[in-house]
């Protein structure tokens, strides 16, 4: 018998020898994270450091609230390396979970993701029921003691006979060919509007409250600002006679929020919210309804100042 005959012979098996129930919730999380792992390879801007999405800025944005921020702080000094381990990682445990590929570990690996998804991104969220973190960690939780090896011995556990080393060549392999076709196939990345230093020109005459010279800021762009409070916020040019300008603390959870001067939008790098500075900061999608706050300012003579 070949191998690639074994290996489908493996797959069937593993599927009749379970009850529904244990097949629905294997089904349902192995193309989960599969999907997860394969819609983070399609995301252009989700390894690349000037992208509104990349993962290192996902990460600086978890850390500013999360139990486990020294870590966070950490990861991000590697965040690439990080985002293409999470990536394969995904998918790598979505597949074993569908083929039967080291069941048991493949569940003890996504609820040790979860976990982690948990404790970096949904830990503050009130009420829990509405972070699927935590859901996720129990199916996956639940998963594991339904396929747990009742003798847990090692070889047991990592099935090192034949049929166990053909099933993770092959979970190896398609993980890193969907990685790698979801890279070239990839949206492309949403940059990051960023700007060098805050600007504050008050020389010649400027007024006190003088943020930025009105010629310093082109229509269409937008400049990070630091805020009296501490905060950071971000100025926007909409219009040759129209500015505005918002706190940048996304009010999902408190990430910083960028300016993307393709869709006109304000995103956040952690859980995708949106807003619309052109509607005071409304937020337009994502996990939160608040709009940001915004800042009263306006143009006066050569300047932008705050009012
Ligand atoms: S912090 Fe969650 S969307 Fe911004």
């Amino acid at each position: 018998m070949s191998s690639v005959q074994e290996f489908l012979q493996g797959v069937a098996k593993s599927w009749t020898h379970q009850s529904w129930s244990v097949r629905l919730l294997r089904l349902w999380l192995g193309i989960t994270f599969t999907y997860a792992g394969i819609d983070k390879a399609l995301d252009g801007g989700f390894l690349n450091p000037d992208a509104t999405t990349y993962i290192g800025k996902q990460l600086a944005g978890f850390a500013q609230q999360s139990p486990i921020s020294p870590l966070l702080n950490k990861m991000v000094e590697h965040a690439t390396l990080v985002g293409a381990g999470t990536m394969v990682g995904e998918i790598a445990i979505g597949l074993a979970t569908l083929f039967g590929v080291l069941p048991f570990l493949a569940a003890v690996a996504g609820a040790g993701l979860s976990a982690s998804l948990w404790l970096s991104s949904t830990f503050y969220t009130t009420p829990y029921f509405l972070a699927p973190d935590t859901a996720y960690l129990i199916m996956w939780l639940v998963f594991a003691l339904s396929v747990m090896p009742r003798k847990r011995t090692v070889s047991r556990v990592l099935n090192v006979d034949r049929r166990g080393a053909i099933g993770i060549g092959v979970v190896g392999a398609l993980s890193i060919a969907f990685a790698s076709l979801g890279n070239f196939f990839a949206r492309p990345a949403k940059i990051a509007f960023s700007a060098a230093k805050v600007v504050t020109k008050q020389g010649g005459g400027a007024p006190t409250n003088a943020i930025v010279a009105i010629s310093d800021l082109n229509v269409g762009s937008a400049l990070q600002i630091k805020l009296t409070s501490g905060d950071p916020g971000i100025l926007i040019r909409t219009a040759t006679d129209a500015v505005c300008a918002f706190s940048a603390v996304c009010t999902h959870q408190g990430c910083t929020v960028d300016y993307d001067q393709a869709s006109k939008e304000l995103i956040c790098p952690c859980h995708g919210a949106r807003f619309d500075p052109l509607q005071n900061g409304k937020a337009i999608a994502g996990p939160t309804r608040a709009a940001l706050t915004e800042i009263p300012v306006q143009i006066s003579g050569e300047y932008i100042v705050s009012s």
